[in-house]
């Protein structure tokens, strides 16, 4: 008997459900051609519905071509109704994204970059969410204008003049979805097949990536431990653009001195070229004195990219890009056709979280949490390994670098790191030249406490010296 299940409690008529029930078993091939169906009588007792039900569903499905009646022996299914299924491909097939939350609480998970999550200034950013969802005009729920909105741009000039020395109008500033997106409308407004990029050899492998799907290709300058080699930077090739983390490398963790910051400004001078500043995360310098932005010094070539998933949390998902001014009206357009505009209401709950000074207030409590992870990690790795290492770019951030000597992280330690429930990044993940950075590894702190760090660099090292 065919057992079609029927939902009263839906809108949808009984004839359409046993209508497209049929059908759908008929196109896959579970009912097949010849094969013959109960008469309406059997199956109308069958399923509880009326008779007519069934003859309904029954004379549409003749109609349409999925069955044949024969008069005398019944109702069978037509030839040529089956339609191959295509097979079912996983949603991100070409491009796999991988999921590295770290929901999996057996599993201590260095990923850089991610701030402390239980930090997050709730109450605060619920009161003030509270007062512009109440406070905000009608019109704020309408649609936007593509560069965002003028206050948070006006307060973003300022605040970034006072701690960055970024010097730009607020007419220059284009709220962007992250510094992701920032990237993406950088590659989109300057690139074209067969541009060439000159960045630093490691940097972000996300970031290769939104260059080069533009065809155009990467020129590796390596990095040491002051971020870019800019005496290496090329004279028989055009750029269209330098690629810098001066403020905290990433991944290596350098601060670009002033002498090559001016020698990439006159580089880029020379070339006729500009220079994109992703400003990622330089808030969090614990020592040192910090270091101006490099747009600062050159407003009309430097575009400059921040972003707010360090400071505050990455799924507010609000960066920005700082513009040369002739540059900016095409930029708003392509944002435009991007996503139309970031989402109002959170930039003005933004607005006013940094006009209210709770931003800078949480920067300096947020650094000394972090200064306190990064001390006893450094602390936990030297009592655990001894002299068997070094740690590099401490300085600034939420990662550090771990540097072994004669030792190759590869995808089989990597694996067996992974079996004893730590997950810690490659550097060479992050190579364009593969091969100079096999026995270094990324270890982000930000969002783990001590028990985690300490038991984490506990089974690390456990790994690393039974391999
Ligand atoms: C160097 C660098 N720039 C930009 C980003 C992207 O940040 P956002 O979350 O703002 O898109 C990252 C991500 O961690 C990064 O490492």
């Amino acid at each position: 008997m065919l057992w079609i299940p029927i939902d009263r409690s839906l809108d949808i008529p009984l004839i359409r459900q046993v209508y497209q029930q049929i059908r759908e078993r008929i196109l896959k091939g579970e009912l097949q051609a010849g094969e013959k169906l109960p008469s309406t009588r059997e199956l109308s007792g069958e399923l509880k519905v009326s008779r007519n039900v069934i003859l309904e569903a029954y004379d549409q499905l003749l109609a349409e071509g999925f069955l044949t009646s024969r008069t005398g022996s019944g109702t069978f299914v037509g030839e040529g109704t089956f339609l191959e299924q295509p097979k079912k491909t996983p949603l991100f097939h070409a491009f796999n994204l991988e999921d590295d939350r770290n929901e999996d609480n057996h599993v201590i998970n260095f990923r850089s970059g991610i701030p402390a999550l239980d930090l997050f200034p709730r109450k605060t950013w619920a009161k003030l969410s509270h007062a512009v969802w109440n406070d905000t005009s009608n019109a704020m729920f309408g649609y936007d204008i593509p560069e965002g909105r003028p206050e948070l741009r006006q307060v973003l000039s300022r605040y970034l003049l006072k701690t960055r020395g970024v010097n730009c109008h607020p007419e220059q500033i284009v709220i962007t979805s992250g510094a992701t997106q920032a990237l993406m409308l950088v590659s989109k407004l300057l690139l074209s097949p067969d541009d060439t990029v000159v960045m630093e050899d490691p940097i972000t492998d996300d970031i290769q990536t939104i260059f080069t799907t533009t065809g155009s290709s990467l020129y590796p300058i390596p990095v040491d431990e002051y971020g870019m080699k800019t005496s290496l930077l090329p004279l028989h090739t055009n750029p269209k653009f330098v690629f810098v983390t001066p403020s905290h490398q990433f991944p290596l963790g350098g601060t670009l001195p002033i002498q090559r910051r001016i020698q990439l400004i006159e580089y880029s001078r020379k070339m006729n070229c500009y220079v994109v500043e992703d400003d990622y995360d330089s808030e969090f310098r614990y020592e040192g004195s910090p270091v101006s932005s490099l747009q600062g010094l050159e407003p009309d070539r430097v575009l400059y990219i921040g972003s707010f998933s360090k400071i505050l949390s990455p799924a507010l998902r609000i960066g920005y890009l700082i513009l040369p001014l002739h540059l900016v009206e095409k930029c708003r357009r392509l944002k435009w056709f991007s996503d139309l505009h970031t989402p109002s209401v959170d930039q003005l709950i933004l607005t006013r979280f940094i006009d209210d000074g709770y931003l800078e207030r949480h920067i300096i409590k947020m650094k000394k949490i972090y200064k306190k992870r990064r001390d006893f990690l450094i602390d936990c790795i030297n009592t655990t390994f001894s002299n068997k290492v070094t740690i590099c770019g401490y300085s600034t951030g939420l990662h550090l670098i771990l540097e072994l000597q004669d030792f190759h992280f590869s995808i089989q330690v990597l694996k067996q790191i992974e079996q004893a429930g730590v997950k810690v990044y490659p550097v060479e993940d992050h190579t364009i030249e593969k091969g100079n950075h096999s026995n270094r590894i990324i270890l982000g702190y930000g969002h783990l406490n001590n028990e985690e760090i300490k038991e984490g660099i506990t089974r690390l090292y456990n790994v690393i010296y039974t391999c």
